[in-house]
């Protein structure tokens, strides 16, 4: 007797688009395990709520048992939230990154042949990008012009601690920006760790050091002390090159970087945030894994998605490697322009579920998919985000696109 193993796994479909690409993407999920595992793997999905929809029917944003179901199941996919304007929550996605301390944002960046890109080889951007989730100016740590905490915080800088250098401090905004060792280093932690099993080539920590030297160039010290202390078998650092080079001169700093790759060792490198979103439309073929925190991640992984084709076809992880919770994400909005028209890319889900797979061993469910998304980009079979700039494409609503999928997985 075969016995079926069963996963429960909570979705939110999500606001706007949101509905339209779920329906699209839970239909190829099904099929893919189906085809994949000849129904000996299923899937339980257990819609829960959050955003727009739950606030309608519940009056809460995020109610407790939305959190409590996944808590139970440890990871759950989700797709885009409106954000509440105005009082109690900021933003739902943050507030579920910090409740279940999901402290790395992980965004794999790849081309897939077909979709139109505003660079001339967007075949050579293949990255995956480890944003810290939890720390930095996200953590909401900001006084208003008129509270009169900004005042008390301008006076204790000025009168205690000296600063003479806020320019304007009577009509002065604080922000306040707490970047840890202990939260750097676990981030850093699963970069490598993740660049070593994935046989990935470097990990490259991208910080603005240079300007913040006790937060973002805390970041970029304690990144490299976790692969020299954590790693030092498999990973060879170019602060590490630079001691060398101190010491015996560069010649032979250059043979030891040279003996380290021929091993295989991870290269830990590090470049400055402004430098970095240079080189990336320069020589994207340079970066591999890119550790980050959490501000620079923002904008770095909006620029990379732009690089392979937007931010329809890029998906998303948030993930607590310790505790194991997770939740995978589309990592586009609403989308309200679009919303019930049947014009949404469903690919940021469907790859966001490919994540999820892989994350639960599911393997070929995940490169079922993959493969599907990538015949079907190949063939011009799109949405019409793509269809809109492409020659020769046909146009796809959200839901046929995911039934194409399906025919092409089945084939
Ligand atoms: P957005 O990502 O919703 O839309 C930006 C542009 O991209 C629009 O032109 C939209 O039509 C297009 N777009 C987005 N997803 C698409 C898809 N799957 N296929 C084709 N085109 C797509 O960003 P916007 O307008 O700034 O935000 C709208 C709402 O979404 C806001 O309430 C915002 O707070 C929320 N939001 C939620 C996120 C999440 O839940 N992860 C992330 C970003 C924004």
């Amino acid at each position: 007797m075969t016995t079926i193993e069963e996963k429960i796994i909570p979705y939110i479909p999500g606001d706007g688009v949101g509905q339209e690409i779920w329906q699209a993407s839970q239909n190829v999920f099904d099929a893919a395990i189906t085809k994949a595992y000849n129904g000996e793997k299923k899937i339980v999905w257990q819609e829960i709520l959050a955003g727009e929809k739950s606030f309608n029917e519940t009056g809460e944003w995020l109610p407790e048992a939305t959190l409590d179901a996944i808590h139970a199941a440890k990871i759950a996919i989700k797709g885009p939230l409106t954000t509440p304007v105005g009082g109690g929550i900021r933003s739902i996605n943050v507030t579920l990154r910090q409740k279940l301390d999901l402290f790395a944002c992980v965004r794999p960046v790849r081309y897939f042949d077909g979709v139109p890109s505003p660079v001339k080889e967007p075949e050579k951007t293949d990255m995956v990008i480890f944003r810290e989730n939890t720390e930095d100016v996200y953590a909401g740590i900001e006084f208003a012009i008129d509270d009169p905490k900004t005042k008390k915080i301008i006076d204790f800088l000025q009168n205690e601690l000296d600063v003479t250098n806020i320019r304007f401090p009577e009509t002065s905004g604080i922000g306040i920006k707490p970047i840890s060792k202990e939260g750097s280093q676990r981030l850093v932690y699963a970069a490598i760790e993740y660049a070593i099993k994935q046989g990935r080539k470097s990990v490259t920590l991208v910080h603005k050091g240079n300007i913040m030297k006790f937060t973002e160039g805390g970041f970029k010290s304690w990144g490299y002390e976790v692969a020299e202390n954590s790693f030092s078998d498999a990973t060879f650092t170019m602060r590490q090159f630079d001691d060398i080079k101190a010491t015996d001169g560069l010649k032979t700093a250059q043979n030891a970087l040279k003996a380290a790759k021929e091993a295989g060792k991870v290269i830990i490198n590090d470049v400055i945030a402004d430098n970095f979103l240079q080189q990336i439309l320069l020589y994207p073929e340079r970066y591999d894994v890119v550790a980050t925190t959490n501000l620079n991640g923002d904008y770095i992984s909006d620029a990379l998605a732009a690089q392979v084709g937007g931010i329809g076809i890029s998906p998303g992880a948030n993930i607590n490697y310790h505790t194991g919770y997770a939740i995978f994400e589309a990592t586009h909005g609403t989308a309200p322009d679009i919303a019930g028209l049947g014009k949404a890319n469903p690919s940021s889900l469907l790859l966001s579920g490919v994540m999820m797979f892989e994350y639960l061993g599911w393997q070929e469910a995940a490169d079922l998919i993959t493969s599907a998304i990538e015949t079907a980009l190949i063939n011009k079979q799109v949405t019409s985000d793509f269809a809109s700039q492409l020659n020769d494409a046909t146009l796809l609503t959200t839901q046929e696109f995911g039934d194409h999928l399906i025919t092409l997985l089945n084939k």
